[in-house]
């Protein structure tokens, strides 16, 4: 829909209000560009030690559903939808304020960044030179260091696009930062659309030869954020193939067959289905599902990966990507440690993450997609978490 269309359908007072809470200079900037986009609201979120102030920007569409992104970590905070009467509920973990995302938490909702998952050993040679990467999970790199882009601030603009509310986030990581090198300007948006649709689109240029591996870390739980585990959601996921690991979570570069393994979601099966198979041994290195699916049709265009479905309240979310694979992780490392929205301590298994991805340490695996960025050339992709109900209840 047209923004102007969606415009009409909110009153002056509402225009004022929305104007009264922006903040922040880019927004400022949006503001004096165009109309005040009616669908975006702007609240002041706190402040980092540094002083530095964060923005909530809450984005809502003319269906009812609602988002929560802050510009810490380019972070999806909340994502409220309907479920199949109406009811709308929080469906992705996190915190009510921002001390919870200061804390030590596992990145949710977070974007990650510069290398999603995994590198060996935090080490990898391109061009002939061996880069030495911050080690942070055993003995590997795990989602861009010890200070990756889920901790760093990103500049933010809000606006409306033709699909629909959006704010687009801009961070310029430093060449070296974290090891990795050249300057890499990232810009990731998100969009809601009237299809009850969340789209985050992924762009980069870098100023010299690197690697990148750009994903969205939300759990999500469709019965809302803190009811339980996620045992009984029924997910389908579009791949024949999955990437087994090593102990250390590090793909041994197989691709194998699902068939005949609990990797089987080519039909809809509940996540607690096979999740405590001790006899598989993929199953139990990963403590459940930490694996990456080798997505069906990978020539890059946007197409079906995955599906859950909560059978109570029967809302349902499709995941699309460009990618070629999606890391499927059950929250095994979710301990009751955290404490999140409402008070609520996240147990094991309270949220599911589909994270959209290259495959984890392919900078080390040569057979695996490329993940190498070069000067001159836009890394971009489009993932879309799409919410719905199956009217079943
Ligand atoms: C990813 C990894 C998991 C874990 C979580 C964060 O999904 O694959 O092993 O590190 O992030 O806790």
């Amino acid at each position: 829909m047209p923004w102007r269309t969606s415009i009409r359908r909110f009153s002056w007072i509402a225009i004022l209000s929305a104007i009264g809470l922006l903040t922040g200079c880019a927004e400022q900037d949006a503001v004096k560009e165009k109309p005040v986009p009616l669908t975006i609201e702007s609240t002041p979120y706190g402040q980092l030690p540094s002083g530095e102030a964060v923005t909530l920007y809450t984005l809502r569409n003319g269906t009812g559903m609602e988002i929560g992104v802050i510009d810490y970590g380019a972070i999806l905070t909340s994502v409220k939808v309907p479920d199949s009467k109406g009811g709308l509920a929080d469906v992705v973990l996190g915190f009510d304020s921002l001390d919870g995302y200061l804390g030590t938490q596992p990145y949710m909702g977070a974007t990650v960044g510069r290398y999603a998952n995994r590198i060996a050993k935090g080490k990898f040679t391109l061009n002939g030179k061996t880069h030495s990467l911050a080690v942070n999970n055993g003995a590997n790199a795990l989602h861009g260091g010890i200070k990756g882009f889920d901790k760093r601030m990103w500049s933010a603009i809000a606006r409306n696009s033709e699909v629909g509310p959006s704010v687009e986030l801009t961070y310029v990581s430093a060449d070296g930062e974290e090891g990795y090198p050249g300057k890499l300007t990232t810009v990731v948006t998100y969009t809601l659309g009237n299809d009850n649709d969340i789209r985050i689109h992924y762009a980069a240029t870098t100023d010299a030869d690197t690697v990148l591996n750009l994903t969205n870390h939300s759990y999500f739980n469709l019965a809302g954020a803190g009811k339980g585990t996620i045992l009984d959601h029924m997910v389908t996921i579009q791949a024949d193939r999955f990437t087994p690991v090593d102990s250390g979570l590090i793909p041994t570069g197989e691709l194998r067959s699902v068939a005949g393994t609990p990797f089987d979601f080519r039909t809809p099966t509940a996540i607690g289905g096979r999740i405590d198979e001790t006899g598989d041994e993929q199953i139990k290195l990963g403590g459940g599902y930490d694996h990456n699916f080798v997505l069906n049709d990978g020539n890059g265009q946007l197409r079906l990966a995955a599906k859950a479905r909560e059978p109570v309240s029967g809302r349902v979310m499709e995941v699309f990507t460009d990618q070629p694979g999606m890391q499927f992780y059950t929250g095994n490392f979710l301990n009751g440690s955290v404490t999140g929205k409402e008070g609520i301590r996240y147990g094991k298994r309270f949220g599911f993450c589909m994270e959209t991805q290259h495959f984890p340490d392919s900078p080390n695996k040569p057979e695996f997609p490329s993940v190498v960025l070069k000067p001159g050339e836009t890394f971009e992709s489009t993932t879309v978490y799409k919410f719905s109900t199956d009217g079943n209840k």
